[in-house]
């Protein structure tokens, strides 16, 4: 890799990396609260209209911060991963790295199967019109997203602290 592809993986990793993060933030302060206050239908069209397309950008955003970042990683140990063990900057990048591409996997394994199970519940518990099975399925929904957000928050403390203070 030359110093330019290099620079632009830089730039393009930190960039997808952090508005992932932006994404997570959004969801929780901005769209959980309004998904939480909608009633009845509004909830439904907002679960099936905008939380895909919520969706596919985390996946595009996690695709490039996961795929850039191995990139680097690889380029910085001369293809040979093992050598990270040997200094802080290695284990503060395999660590964060790993916990990255683990909530990557996650996303792409488990969110998009459990977003679909809570909005066929969602559709089904709204003709019932159980207030309170309805709150505790969207508080289920809520989870993911504010636990990647910590997850996501102590990956970016352990690059800048590898980038930075290793
Ligand atoms: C998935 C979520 C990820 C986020 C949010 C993220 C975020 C960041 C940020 C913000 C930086 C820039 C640090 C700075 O220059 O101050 C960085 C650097 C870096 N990241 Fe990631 N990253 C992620 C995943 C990964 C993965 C999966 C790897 C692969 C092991 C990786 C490897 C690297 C490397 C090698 C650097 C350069 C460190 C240096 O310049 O010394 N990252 N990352």
């Amino acid at each position: 890799m030359s110093t330019e592809l290099l620079l632009v993986a830089r730039i393009l990793h930190v960039i997808a990396g952090v508005s992932w993060l932006g994404e997570v933030v959004t969801i929780n302060f901005v769209l959980l609260p309004a998904l939480f206050k909608a009633r009845g239908d509004d909830r439904l069209v907002l679960l099936s209209t905008v939380f895909p397309y919520v969706f596919r950008l985390a996946t595009a955003l996690g695709g490039i911060a996961v795929a850039s970042g191995l990139a680097l990683f690889l380029w910085y140990t001369r293809l040979d991963p093992l050598a990270a063990l040997r200094s802080h900057w290695g284990w503060y990048i395999l660590i964060g790295g790993t916990l990255g591409a683990l909530l990557f996997a996650f996303h792409l394994f488990q969110e998009s199967g459990a977003e679909r199970s809570v909005a066929a519940h969602l559709a089904f518990v709204l003709d019932s019109d159980d207030t309170g099975q309805v709150q505790a399925l969207l508080k289920h929904l809520a989870l993911f997203p504010r636990l990647g957000m910590l997850v996501l928050i102590a990956v970016i403390i352990l690059m800048i602290s590898a980038a930075h203070f290793a």
